[in-house]
């Protein structure tokens, strides 16, 4: 039981570096624009995989050249991609621009990932038998997110839930959930309580639990993580004081390397000390699955960490 089934979006990201934020109806010049593969399905299979696990991707590219470029840096990352379809049209892809605090701006056109249905991921997911978790979001159809949770729970294998970009979640699907993962945005879409403070996450969390969730992690960014289960188990995560470079996939990458902890048998502080590595060492380099970091890098960052 130790594979990781990632199923969801894979996106080109079109990066622009910007002094500041354009106001509607200004034009500004960017720094710098880059090309870098993302999508957040993508960016989490990647960050598990490099973070040490067996992961395998479900999702859908078009038949532009992005394509071949999506495919080739997961299969580089170790990730079987054999399960990914090809879909007529344009592959996902995000138009960012990132400011000189490392914060972002994204518009996301769905291309191929808006097309990959049920039956696809069905008919693709297969063998659930050695899968720890299946890893789901919000870039693809909610049917398809849906139908996935459906198989996963028939087949004894794990829900993690990232619902972003933010939207509600029916009461009702909640208990098909073992792993909800919210930031602040994502926190109050789906319990409506403000979340900006440890004391609101535990309210949040608790709030989700009462409706049949495992367990709870809400990210805070620079004020760390809180994560709290059923059994009543809480633990709070301080985040790691970095420069932001680029905070692009740094909820991705803290959800993937999560992921891949967990499935390697970490106890959720360990696994949420670890997750909380990953993702500071995202936000230092530019990019999507380029700023993600390997199990060697985030294991020497955490030694560096205890040195100080
Ligand atoms: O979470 C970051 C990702 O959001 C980017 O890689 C972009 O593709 C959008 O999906």
């Amino acid at each position: 039981m130790s594979k990781l089934l990632v199923i969801g979006s894979m996106n080109m990201d079109i990066v622009s570096s910007v002094k500041h934020f354009p106001l509607p109806g200004e034009t500004i010049a960017s720094i710098s624009t880059a090309f870098f593969p993302g999508g957040k399905g993508a960016n989490q299979a990647v960050a598990a995989a490099r973070a040490g696990a067996d992961c395998v991707m479900i999702g859908a590219v078009g038949g532009d050249p992005f394509a071949e470029t999506l495919l080739e840096t997961l299969q580089q990352n170790g990730i079987a991609t054999e399960s990914i379809i090809r879909k007529s049209g344009s592959s996902g892809f995000a138009i960012i621009t990132v400011n000189e605090e490392g914060e972002n701006h994204i518009v996301l056109t769905a291309g191929a990932n808006g097309q990959l249905s049920a039956d696809d991921a069905a008919a693709e997911a297969g063998n659930w038998s050695d899968v720890f978790a299946v890893l789901l979001q919000n870039e693809i159809p909610w049917e398809t997110n849906l139908a996935v949770m459906n198989s996963a729970i028939s087949n004894g294998a794990r829900v993690f839930y990232n619902p972003a970009p933010a939207s509600a979640i029916p009461e009702e699907v909640l208990p098909l959930i073992h792993t909800l993962i919210l930031n602040e945005t994502e926190a109050a879409a789906v319990t409506s309580i403000t979340v900006s403070d440890q004391n609101e996450a535990m309210a949040a969390a608790e709030w989700a639990l009462d409706k049949g969730v495992e367990q709870v992690i809400i990210t805070l960014g620079e004020k760390g993580c809180f994560y709290q289960n059923k059994q009543g188990q809480s633990v709070s995560v301080p985040a790691f004081p970095v420069k932001p470079v680029d905070t692009t996939a740094a909820g991705d990458t803290f959800f993937g390397a999560y992921a891949a902890a967990s499935a390697e048998g970490l106890a959720a502080e360990k696994a949420l000390t670890y997750a909380a590595a990953a993702a500071a060492l995202a936000v230092t380099k530019k990019g999507a699955q380029a700023s993600i970091p390997d199990k060697a890098a985030i294991e020497a960052f955490l030694l560096s960490q205890k040195e100080q």
